[in-house]
């Protein structure tokens, strides 16, 4: 069997991540008997300095002809100050859109290892943290509108977040199927008590929500659930939520974790093709210092070869490797604990691929 696997490493840690997962990708490949073959590209900054866009064209083209996207991370200082759609961001939301995921999907899960290295109270975490965030990612405010003009006395900017039923029903579906297949519960978030596009969300899930009778369904406004996840997380099961606000409760729900550096992520659409990404940023304060943490890059190949590349029993080795390097007590700098060992992304990444066995 031959994968074929296109290479974002993108810029700031984004190369050394990306550097681990292959190096637990070969792991895989020599116990499995199979080969994939790898083809690097560029997005983001670094696109932007050898090619003048963050998302050249032979990217995306690429990214269609594989059977899965691995992502490192992008942005940086340097781009900050580049118009919007010129910025290493545009890029990643280009991919994204180019692509065509539109679910994706944010499992914050904590590993029992790493409780204390949680900012919550062990009472709170108390038999284990798994929610799985479900975030539209190819719609709303990211995609809407977006304008700046002058008026007497300064500016007027809007960026407007709009949705159609039919961008609502297919990631509703998508977050019931899923809810199926685990606790059968499934809240959507929104803010239903103010913004119209949520109240068409509200209508169309519970429309939808008919159809899976053996799920749970509630609704939760937004700020409601950014409260309820850090007092009662345990309560959630898959969360589904428009883009932005499935943004900021992802990284929320990271810190039940322990870290933003554990928490992976997969992106789809209708194919078996998938865009897999950490869902933390580029770090440029930490990068080239051998200092990031891996396992949300590694952790997000497992998803990879879950969902895209069919290969169920490799996926299940990577996190029971992550699990047993963790029990062998080596720490990153952002998940350590005391009387812990502490390694830097190479160490981490090598450990790692010598598990998979
Ligand atoms: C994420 C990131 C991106 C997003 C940024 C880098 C554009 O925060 O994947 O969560 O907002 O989607
Ligand atoms: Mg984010």
């Amino acid at each position: 069997m031959n994968k074929k696997i296109a290479l974002i490493p993108g810029d700031g840690v984004g190369p050394e991540i990306v550097k681990q997962g292959i190096k637990v990708l070969d792991a895989v490949s020599a116990k499995y008997n199979c080969t994939f073959e790898y083809k690097e590209l560029v997005m983001g900054g670094i696109a932007i300095d050898k090619t003048g866009h963050p998302l050249p064209e032979k990217t995306i083209k690429a990214c269609k002809e594989s059977d899965a996207v691995l992502l490192g991370a992008v942005g940086g200082w340097k781009w900050d100050n580049l118009p919007g759609h010129l910025r290493p961001e545009a890029g990643l939301l280009g991919i994204r859109k180019a692509l065509g995921v539109y679910a994706n999907l944010r499992p914050a899960i904590l590993f029992p290892q790493l409780k204390s290295a949680s900012f919550l109270r062990e009472d709170v975490l108390e038999g284990g943290i798994d929610v799985m965030i479900i975030r539209e990612l190819i719609g709303g405010i990211y995609f809407g509108e977006k304008k700046r003009v002058d008026i007497e006395g300064g500016e007027k900017a809007w960026d407007v977040m709009a949705y159609s039923t039919h961008e609502i029903e297919r990631i509703t579906r998508r977050a019931y199927e899923i809810a199926r297949k685990r606790s059968k519960k499934l809240t959507m978030v929104d803010k239903a008590n103010v913004l119209e596009s949520s109240r068409l969300w509200r209508e169309v899930v519970m429309g939808i929500s008919g159809e899976y009778p053996d799920v749970e369904t509630n609704c939760m406004y937004v700020d409601n659930a950014a409260m309820q996840l850090i007092r009662n997380p345990k309560q959630f099961d898959v969360i589904v939520t428009e883009n932005m606000f499935g943004d900021i409760l992802s990284d929320e729900a990271s810190m039940l974790t322990g870290s933003l550096g554990m928490l992976p992520s997969a992106s789809m659409g209708e194919g078996q093709i998938g865009l897999y990404e950490p869902i933390h940023g580029s770090a440029p304060d930490i990068a080239g210092q051998d200092k990031a943490n891996p396992i949300a890059a590694i952790m997000s190949i497992a998803m990879m070869l879950r969902y895209s590349l069919d290969m169920e029993a490799a996926a299940s080795d990577i996190e029971r490797a992550v699990s047993k390097v963790l029990d062998k007590g080596y720490r990153t700098a952002d998940i350590m604990q005391e009387g812990m060992d502490l390694v830097g992304t190479e160490r981490m990444g090598d450990s790692i691929a010598e598990n998979i066995c």
